[in-house]
């Protein structure tokens, strides 16, 4: 067995899965749950475990673990194929007899980014120690989240070129920058220092926060091949399954929130890093959980932040409440001051969104003043009600809305121009025939029988019309996993093997003996079909006079057909 195969037999494709979607399950062996590829209300995407699957009837994306890998996390084959490996415990092979010149690179800096992690993390200096203590943070807290510290001057240029990354490796890291005269420096000095890592837990990145009033106050590594800003969010691969467990996200704005929250023991959040929230963000949040608590600091900026990241997020059909801490408090201090209990109790009583925008349209606009009240209700309400894609919710939030605005309901009504709501993409299953399916099904769970059964199959005319005979035709000629007929089939073939894959409960397991049977029925089928034929060309015969032709084909009956005439 080559490497690849061996990879892919040990991985547990519902699992890799069911890290990033949540997935429910149909039976032993299937899945199903919301598609990480295109924005869905009822589910379409369903997993196979056993024939190692998935496929979504609404987007048609389908492979194999590897295309998912590849697909959700924007890697190449290679890289897929060493993060499974990895993850299982397999053994690699030699680099040099494999893998591409990209999947190398990106190799090297994560290279260099776990240098630069452990080069920071030992830098750790008393002037930091001490920062950090006076904000609460403990030492078991620094550990756990990795906290450094950039030193002044160029140590980890110099560290790193010790090492023997090149020139051009470390531009490309975002943690090295270049003077005119061509010589390289440390993008982060004199700062404190917090690791940012992607789903999979691998450090892709760092923040460094200025000690005083130095600015900028936060500085992010640069991008690069490891590193979108857009997509990745701080904390994230330790958060994600108390997040999917309680089923909320807290998100918060600072990585300061982040910690103090986690070192009070609640660890469903996470923070964008340095960058506005993105559609990608909240898509990557929807993969764990569709409700989410956003807890921006109580100041301008976070207002503004808040209700940007609301329209986001409502735009993702996310479910959003909004909580706004007292006294200006930002999370991390509010939870030091009032305890894990305490803040929790505030999350619990967290507004909908609806209350929010509506107090925010308060304090925005003059709502004494008809005019005033339209000007807060058409900016802030108007974008937040048009998104909303159930009519009876969206009436009942109307009517809320103008009580509390004191606007016309049919007024409020009347100003929105409701895009017709996306209705839920219905499973598409295409008909093939109970045998055709038999067969399919059957021949996939019975390799060992394909031999036999393709001789016999070769003498029946039946299937050479039907719906499913390119798909039959691949599978006969000996392609018998999903992924080899994933490659062969065209679009309309892999959706037609998909909707028989998972279309009914049975798993898509047929026995030996289910699929012997199929083909006696088909082979009986067959016949009773020549003699109907033969009989209506014997009827003609006798219509036409030509009575010897007629008796010479009735030998062509077997005796009970001639006796049933
Ligand atoms: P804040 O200014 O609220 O910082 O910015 P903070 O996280 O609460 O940090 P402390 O408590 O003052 O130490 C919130 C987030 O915005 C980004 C950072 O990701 C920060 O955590 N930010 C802020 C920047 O990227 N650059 C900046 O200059 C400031
Ligand atoms: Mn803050």
């Amino acid at each position: 067995m080559d490497f690849k195969d061996q990879v892919k037999e040990t991985a547990d494709i519902a699992q890799v899965i069911g890290e990033v979607v949540r997935l429910k399950p149909m039976g032993p062996n299937r899945s199903i749950g919301l598609c990480p590829f295109h924005q869905e209300k009822s589910p379409s995407f369903h997993v196979h475990r056993d024939k190692q699957y998935f496929y979504c009837f609404g987007c048609h994306k389908g492979g194999d673990v590897f295309r998912f890998i590849m697909e959700i996390e924007g890697v190449s084959f290679y890289d897929a194929l060493i993060s499974l490996a990895e993850r299982y415990g397999i053994p690699i092979p030699q680099r040099s007899t494999f893998g591409d010149a990209e999947s190398r690179e990106r190799d090297t800096q994560f290279a260099i980014q776990e240098a630069a992690f452990q080069f920071f993390r030992s830098s750790l200096n008393a002037e930091s120690r001490n920062y950090l203590a006076s904000r609460n943070v403990t030492e078991e807290t620094i550990e756990f989240f990795g906290l450094g510290y950039a030193p002044q001057g160029g140590a980890l240029t110099r560290k790193l070129q010790q090492m023997g990354f090149s020139a051009q490796q470390l531009l490309e890291s975002g943690l090295v920058l270049k003077r005119d005269d061509g010589s390289l420096y440390d993008r982060f000095r004199h700062r404190l220092i917090f690791p940012i890592h992607n789903e999979q837990g691998k450090t892709i990145a760092f923040g460094g926060r200025a000690f005083g009033d130095d600015q900028p106050k936060y500085l992010n590594s640069s991008e690069t091949r490891l590193y979108t800003k857009k997509r990745v969010l701080y904390n994230l691969h330790r958060a994600k399954e108390t997040i999917r467990r309680q089923d909320f996200t807290i998100l918060v704005e600072g990585y300061m929130d982040v910690i103090g929250l986690v070192q009070a023991g609640i660890h469903n959040v996470t923070a964008s890093c340095g960058t506005a929230l993105s559609e990608d963000h909240v898509r990557i949040l929807k993969r764990h959980s569709d409700r989410v608590v956003v807890n921006f600091d109580p100041d301008n900026a976070g207002m503004n932040a808040t209700e940007r990241s609301i329209q986001i997020l409502l735009e993702e059909s996310m479910r959003v409440r909004v909580l706004n801490l007292p006294e200006g408090k930002d999370p991390d201090e509010y939870v030091a001051e009032n305890g894990t209990d305490g803040y929790l109790q505030r999350i619990r009583n967290a507004d909908t969104y609806f209350h929010w925008l509506a107090e925010r349209a308060r304090h925005k606009f003059d709502m004494h003043s008809g005019e005033g009240r339209m000007e807060g209700f058409r900016t802030l309400l108007k974008p937040a009600l048009e998104k909303i894609p159930d009519k009876l919710e969206r009436l009942a939030i109307v009517n809320d809305l103008s009580s509390y605005l004191g606007v016309d309901a049919k007024a409020i009504l009347e100003q929105l121009t409701v895009t017709a709501a996306s209705s839920p993409r219905k499973t598409v299953v295409p008909s093939l025939t109970d045998s055709e399916s038999t067969l399919i099904r059957g021949l996939l769970s019975n390799p060992g029988e394909l031999q036999g059964i393709n001789t016999r199959l070769q003498q029946l005319s039946f299937w050479r019309g039907l719906k499913g005979n390119k798909i039959l035709s691949a599978i006969l000629t000996g392609n018998i996993t999903m992924d080899q007929l994933d490659v062969r089939l065209d679009e309309t073939d892999r959706r037609l093997l998909a909707s028989v894959m998972f279309a009914d409960k049975t798993d898509g397991e047929v026995s030996t003996e289910q699929l012997y049977a199929c083909v006696e029925r088909l082979e009986k089928e067959e016949h009773i079909q020549q003699i109907a034929a033969i009989r209506d060309e014997i009827r003609k015969l006798e219509r036409e006079g030509k009575f010897a032709e007629a008796i010479e084909k009735q030998k062509l009956l077997p005796a009970s057909g001639r006796s049933m005439r």
